[in-house]
């Protein structure tokens, strides 16, 4: 690549202001700019930041209220409302797994802005007596139901771990599943891809450099997957696999049942081509979109689209009328994510996001804005909803399903390493309780249970490895009868937790 050639395509994409500062920069730097500058197309990124802008612009948007319409009872699946269809779903899941028809899909490419780490949010341990990672506890999830599904099918099988990572968590995402030997995954199953950046642009469509010799550039968005499954081949290796269907979840909710056999079974007793799961949403500024119907079609809808008054409008059991809240945990099948890369995805445009973003000036100066000064351009998974033939809506119970780790510990507030490791330890505790045990002081009165929100100054800790159940089964033989005193550890070497009565 020679600096004439990448000179010439700058002006012809009215961005010659990035190598202004050229003469500046050590060979090191020039040569890194050179490359970063030869891998991108100026033209194509010129054409989203005018589609992006275009779309977001014309000042306060119109809002949805009057289009949409709550998903309908026909679309919709629920644990707690239809429990009698339950063990049904999770035998079709199953089945589908057995035949190794089912892939998990990991969203793991966003920065962790909040949380605020210099590691990919995959590898946080949020202090649970195993200390394990939030990767750890995904995989060996996948290892239990493969178990499940082999167990009831007499049949080996194999999940498939796609990750999705971007230029910024690839390397130490493989590197520390690598170390960790895929935790007891196969190195094969185990699939990771990178997803696209984009620079970071002024509202004038200037692409932003955040040194002298170095472009600011960001993941795509989550939406960034769909892009990313073509370029980088990973429908082929579905389709070489054969994969029917994939559950996509993020990285973040440490209570996630990938590839959750009753859901997928939902999914696919529906001939849904794409289905979202759901927790009930009680606060209507809790920052969660909402899944509803915008002019007949699927949408995730923000807080910031709908009036106050739709957002608090509540039906007469006193439920939210739009309560479906948006965990990024969802069904696709596999054809559907082949029109999806090659023709939908195409023609979305992305979502602006007006950031604070730190820039050299003319100068050479490094300028920390106080205020938005440019925009990152982002796509979402949940772009795609609107092309499903036959969308469905999974209902499942919050304390049972989503706990996000969004924010670190400091920030003193939701979605923490503590509210994270709180959830899993009460969830867990329930199953003891389910399963015939009990809890008692160490003074030796029993415990009432505990909900992950409502959990006690010292709540109990309660650890399940994964390798011993997936989603409660199999615990009675080790807890039927007994009372145990926090703290109490089951993992595949047994109970760590004398039991000091039958
Ligand atoms: P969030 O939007 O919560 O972003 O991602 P984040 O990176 O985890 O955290 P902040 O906002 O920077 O603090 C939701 C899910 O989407 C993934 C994340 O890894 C997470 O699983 N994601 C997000 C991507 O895979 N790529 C992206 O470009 C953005």
């Amino acid at each position: 690549m020679d600096i004439s050639g990448v000179e010439q395509r700058l002006k012809e994409a009215g961005q010659s202001h990035l190598l202004h500062l050229w003469l500046e920069l050590g060979p090191e730097e020039q040569a890194q700019l050179l490359q970063d500058l030869g891998s991108l197309d100026f033209q194509e990124i010129n054409r989203f930041f005018r589609c992006a802008m275009e779309s977001s612009s014309g000042g306060e948007k119109e809002k949805l209220d009057s289009r949409m319409e709550p998903v309908p009872r026909e679309a919709l699946g629920s644990v707690t409302r239809d429990r009698e269809r339950l063990e049904t779903w999770k035998g079709i899941g199953l089945r589908h797994i057995s035949q190794n028809k089912v892939a998990v899909l990991l969203l793991a490419g966003g920065q962790g802005t909040r949380l605020g780490v210099p590691y990919p949010k995959g590898m946080y341990d949020v202090g649970l007596p195993s200390r394990k990672s939030l990767f750890q506890l995904q995989a060996e999830r996948i290892l239990r139901l493969e178990q499940l599904a082999e167990q009831t099918h007499q049949t080996k099988c194999c999940i498939p771990w796609y990750i999705m990572t971007s230029a910024r968590t690839m390397a130490a995402t493989r590197e520390f599943l690598s170390r960790h030997n895929f935790f007891g995954l196969r190195k094969e199953n185990v699939i990771l891809f990178q997803q696209g950046m984009l620079p970071a642009m002024d509202y004038s469509g200037k692409i932003i450099l955040e040194a002298k010799g170095k472009i600011s550039m960001a993941p795509d968005g989550n939406g960034g997957l769909y892009r990313a499954l073509g370029t980088q081949g990973i429908v082929g290796d579905m389709e070489q696999r054969g994969i029917e269907c994939v559950h996509v979840y993020g990285v973040d909710n440490i209570l996630v049942k990938v590839a959750d056999p009753s859901f997928i079974g939902f999914c696919i007793e529906k001939g849904a081509d794409c289905g979202a799961k759901v927790v009930e949403k009680t606060d209507p500024a809790e920052p969660v979109g909402v899944l509803c119907k915008v002019d007949g079609r699927y949408q995730v809808v923000e807080y910031s689209e709908i009036t106050s008054e739709t957002a608090e409008k509540r039906g007469p059991d006193t439920h939210l009328v739009f309560n479906a809240g948006n965990i990024t945990n969802h069904f696709f099948t596999l054809s559907f994510l082949k029109d999806v890369v090659n023709l939908h995805e195409p023609r979305l445009r992305h979502h602006v996001a007006r950031k604070k973003i730190p820039f050299v000036n003319a100068k050479g100066q490094l300028i920390k804005p106080d205020s938005p000064n440019g925009i990152k351009m982002e796509k979402f998974i949940f772009d795609i909803f609107q092309f499903a033939k036959t969308f469905v809506v999974y209902e499942v119970v919050r304390d049972d399903e989503f706990s996000a780790l969004k924010n670190a510990d400091s920030q003193n507030g939701k979605d923490s390493p503590t509210t994270a490791r709180q959830a899993l330890m009460a969830l867990h505790q329930r199953w003891v309780l389910n399963a015939g045990g009990h809890f008692i002081s160490k003074t030796g009165t029993q415990l009432p249970a505990v909900h992950s929100n409502g959990a006690a100054d010292q709540p109990i800790i309660c650890e399940i490895s994964p390798l011993v159940s997936y989603g409660g089964e199999g615990l009675e033989r080790m807890v039927n009868g007994k009372k145990f005193c926090s703290p109490l550890v089951i993992d595949e070497a047994g109970v760590h937790q004398p039991a000091l009565g039958e």
